[in-house]
């Protein structure tokens, strides 16, 4: 049965186009039950786009593309891709492809049933959409899983959602005649369309069960259909019989497909008669399209394939699975992708013998950070003697899965097997990793300085020095740690790997000492050689992550946060199973929201970050911390203690070198809790402690802490030769020429001006924060510009109030000891007058309102404004909205 025309559907076709071709730059989906006809509408809402206008990729995904990571865009990616790609790093290159090939014309992504996109497509497709110059259109059948990012596309409006309805009588008139290629009996026409229910797909089986007899005929050119149904049959029960009336022949191209699409051509007709080919496509079971220069089998409709999978028995499964293995192996793998699939066909059919083929695909599947593939074949290969190659990877990927104790039993199981000494060094340090990180042994630091000693090769050497370097940098012990990487990185003979594991050691450490520029630069060169350490080191991203991180939120670098943040795709990675990475990132998140004062986000991404982290030991105290510094900036003390208590319960002590954090945030859980001295006290011995330990970058900020807390004038450090001890104040100041960057100085300002209590000086301070978007710094100094001036001459404080509450309308609930400051100690009923008369009401009006005397409520009145430090009533809303928690507008 040959394609006939299109029939009706103008107003969504039309539709579709506009969101193309107009104004409004969203995309398009259509959602629907199965074979009410997305799939046709959308083929011809491309059909219709001019091709030298528009770049256009058209994609179909399906449940046999669903299992390969990036096997929904097949047809979109090149089969080469680069090595070495982080996974937001991959995404970007693709993006980059694409825009390449587009050649600055619009972009069209059209894909056919979005729903069965493999995670990394549908992380791909989202990312794409959010590219100005693209549109996204599609269809979703109902009643499916949706991908995250595929949901996410019309939740972050950047497509419409359509429900796409079944045909109407007239349309279902004209299609009828189309399939049948004449015009319908007008009682034909109407059963039909009573059975069909205006499903096209449905409306096609019914007269292909019926052209099989003599129930549907022709006179006078008109189409009559005698067929006794009554009931509607199901599309599937239909599809089932059609598929279980085929010639053996047929069912076997159809079943091959089934298990194959998109299949070459040329391979299915290696296994099957080309005579049966003709026939499936004759019959609609199948087509064949041109994609890729390659000629492809498909099926003609979703439904066959899963009927078809259905209705075949389990061993049978397994051959066919086998057959298109081998097929693909006969023909020899040409394309990157091939080994994937025949490594997921030999797995699925339990034929998966050959370790070399399996670690292949194994590496190529985590690479594409497809974790729970790459889990899969990694087993597997060990399984088929895959040795200590095997368990190394495998172990490595359970390890950014956070399953320690697993990656620990593989890489034991063949300890026995290992014989040359370079495999030796790679497990050891690979032993290591799980075991210091993911089991948080700490002796494992001297289990392998001891086997390091005890290594021949120069090599290997360096890359078990690299391993106890940063093992002694978490432990805290930096002086070892930045002799052993300085040691790696002067050997000539470190492979790249170690040297570069060596380089984030020392970044991490300049990070902490406050000199980000050293840092930036280190990290950057490991950076740039990526591509040269992935495949032999994966774990390398994340002490490289941590450096970066560490120097970003010390250095207060809120954008080069959100770049990192938008560039990992925090919320798409979570796609994959990268828990590591995506909870790190998330603190890093949270951490930005808490500076700007997004209080509310910076509690929620921070108990993201907790659950992410919940079973690993490394980032887990980090995490917690974040969170109770969220919920002190909230002013939420209980919420806060309880988060802090479990920061200590999950810190790892292998993950020492962290400290500063959780200390910091100990700071702010006393302060929420309302013990200011408590908090002076500890962050003051924190202080002292991160200058021992030549922590200049965290000192900065914990100096900064007790600035907030109104304690600039307070002594800090040792006894000088002088005799006497240096101010918070002074040591800032001294500080502000060692650590790098424009914020130091700034600080430094600060605590001067809080001392002097200059409120000019505090207010230029408070713009210096908001530039940075650090608000609730700036809010907090220009408070503290308020109560100063407060304490002179309540005049001209106007402005200042104004900018005050501009800053606070940015923030959600934020409750510090330096907004507080300003908190007036107003009556119930000050507050009641104050805010009627901010709203604009006379203070007759009051009056009435609140049964009082005009006068008594002026009495109250002069009370606020002294009280508040302002002028009069042109002032107050000011006031009132500079107050935090006070919206200032109408009673509360
Ligand atoms: N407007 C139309 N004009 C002509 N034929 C149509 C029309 N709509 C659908 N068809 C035909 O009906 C059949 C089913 O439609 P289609 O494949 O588009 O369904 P679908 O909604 O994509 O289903 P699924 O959810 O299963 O993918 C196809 O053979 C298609 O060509
Ligand atoms: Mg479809």
């Amino acid at each position: 049965m040959s394609r006939w025309d299109f029939v009706g559907r103008r107003d969504e076709l039309n539709r579709l186009l506009s969101a193309v071709g107009g104004p409004a730059g969203r995309g398009l989906l259509f959602s629907g039950s199965a074979g009410v006809g997305k799939s046709r509408l959308l083929r011809e809402g491309i059909a219709n786009l001019p091709t030298d206008r528009y770049a256009i990729w058209s994609v179909s995904a399906s449940a046999t593309t669903a299992a390969l990571p990036f096997g929904g865009l097949v047809q979109v990616l090149p089969a080469e891709q680069p090595q070495g790609l982080s996974p937001a790093g991959i995404l970007r290159w693709a993006v980059d492809l694409l825009q390449e090939q587009a050649a600055g014309r619009p972009i069209v992504l059209a894909i056919d049933d979005a729903h069965l996109l493999d995670p990394p497509s549908a992380a791909l497709v989202h990312l794409i959409a959010r590219a100005e110059n693209t549109t996204v259109i599609g269809t979703l059948r109902n009643g499916e899983q949706i991908p995250l990012p595929i949901r996410a596309l019309w939740t972050d409006d950047l497509v419409d959602l359509v429900e796409l309805a079944p045909l109407g009588p007239a349309e279902t008139t004209g299609l009828l005649a189309a399939i049948l290629g004449g015009p319908v009996d007008a009682g034909t026409a109407d059963r039909l369309f009573r059975l069909s229910a205006g499903n096209p797909l449905l409306l096609r089986e019914l007269v292909l069960a019926a052209s099989g007899g003599d129930e549907l005929s022709r006179t006078y050119g008109i189409w009559k259909w005698t067929g006794r149904l009554e009931l509607a049959p199901s599309l599937t029960d239909l599809i089932d019989t059609r598929i279980g009336q085929l010639t053996p022949g047929v069912r076997a191209v159809v079943e091959l497909v089934a298990f194959g699409e998109p299949l070459g051509l040329h391979l299915l007709q290696r296994a099957v008669d080309p005579a049966d080919v003709e026939t499936a496509e004759e019959r609609g079971l199948i087509t064949v399209i041109h994609d890729d220069r390659r000629l492809n089998v498909r099926l003609a409709h979703p439904l066959y394939g899963e009927v078809m999978r259905r209705q075949c028995p389990v061993s049978r499964t397994r051959r066919l699975q086998a057959t298109l293995a081998e097929l693909l192996e006969q023909v020899g793998k040409r394309r990157r992708d091939d080994v994937l699939r025949v490594a997921v066909w030999r797995l699925d059919s339990g034929t998966a013998q050959d370790p070399g083929l399996l670690l292949d695909a194994a590496a190529q599947a985590f690479g594409r950070y497809d974790v729970p593939l790459a889990t899969r074949l990694a087993r597997a290969a060990l399984e088929a003697e895959g040795g200590s190659d095997a368990a190394e990877l495998l172990a490595t990927i359970l390890m950014f899965g956070d399953r320690p104790d697993e990656a620990i039993q593989v890489l034991d199981s063949v300890a026995g097997v290992i014989t040359d000494d370079q495999r030796r060094s790679r497990w050891l340090t690979v032993r290591g990793m799980v075991s210091y990180w993911g089991l948080s042994r700490e002796s494992t630091v001297e289990e392998i300085a001891a086997s390091v000693a005890g290594l021949t090769d120069p090599a290997d050497q360096a890359r078990g020095r690299a391993f106890e370097a940063i093992m002694r940098l978490h432990g805290l012990d930096t002086g070892a740690a930045l002799r052993l990487a300085q040691a790696v990185l002067d050997r000539p003979a470190a492979p790249v790997a170690a040297r570069e594991l060596a380089r984030c050691t020392v970044a991490h450490l300049q990070a902490a000492q406050g000199q980000y520029r050293r840092s930036a630069t280190a990290i950057a060169r490991v950076q740039a050689e990526a591509a040269r350490w992935r495949g032999d080191m994966p774990y390398l991203q994340l002490a490289m992550e941590l450096a970066r991180g560490t120097r970003l939120a010390l250095s207060g670098d809120l954008a080069g946060i959100d770049a990192i943040v938008a560039d990992e795709f925090a919320d798409l990675a979570g796609a994959g199973d990268f828990r590591l990475g995506t909870g790190y990132l998330a603190i890093l998140q949270a951490y930005a929201a808490r500076l700007r004062g997004h209080s509310d986000d910076a509690l929620k991404t921070s108990l993201g970050a907790c659950a992410v982290l919940a079973t690993s030991r490394v980032y887990a105290g980090l995490a917690h911390a974040e969170r109770a510094q969220a919920a002190a900036l909230r002013g939420d003390a209980t919420h806060a203690a309880e988060a802090m208590a479990e920061a200590d319960r999950t810190h790892a002590p292998g993950m020492a070198v962290l400290y500063p954090w959780l200390e910091q945030a100990r700071g702010a859980v006393h302060a929420a809790a309302g013990d200011l001295p408590a908090a002076t006290k500890h962050l003051s011995a924190l202080a002292d402690r991160l200058r021992e330990d030549g922590f200049a970058g965290h000192e900065l900020l914990v100096l900064l802490d007790l600035v907030r807390f109104g304690q600039a004038a307070a002594p800090v450090g040792p006894t000088c030769t002088d005799g006497g001890r240096r101010t918070v104040a002074q040591r800032l100041t001294e500080l502000s020429e060692r650590v790098d960057g424009t914020l130091p100085p700034l600080v430094a300002r600060y605590a001067r001006a809080a001392v002097d209590g200059g409120p000019t000086e505090l207010l230029a301070v408070a713009d210096g924060f908001a530039a940075r978007d650090l608000v609730v710094y700036a809010a907090e100094a220009t408070a503290t510009a308020l109560h100063h001036a407060g304490r002179g001459r309540a005049a001209a404080t106007g402005p200042a109030r104004e900018r005050l509450a501009d800053l606070l309308r940015r923030c959600d609930v934020v409750d510090t000891p330096a907004l507080r400051l300003l908190r007036p100690t107003l009556s119930e009923r000050e507050w009641e007058i104050a805010r009627l008369a901010a709203e604009g009401a006379t203070s007759r009006a009051i009056g009435e309102r609140l049964y009082l005397s005009s006068r008594t409520v002026e009495n109250h009145l002069q009370r606020v404004y002294s009280k508040l430090g302002v002028a009069g009533r042109a002032e107050l809303r000011a006031a009132l909205r500079s107050m935090p928690g006070q919206e200032g507008t109408g009673p509360a």
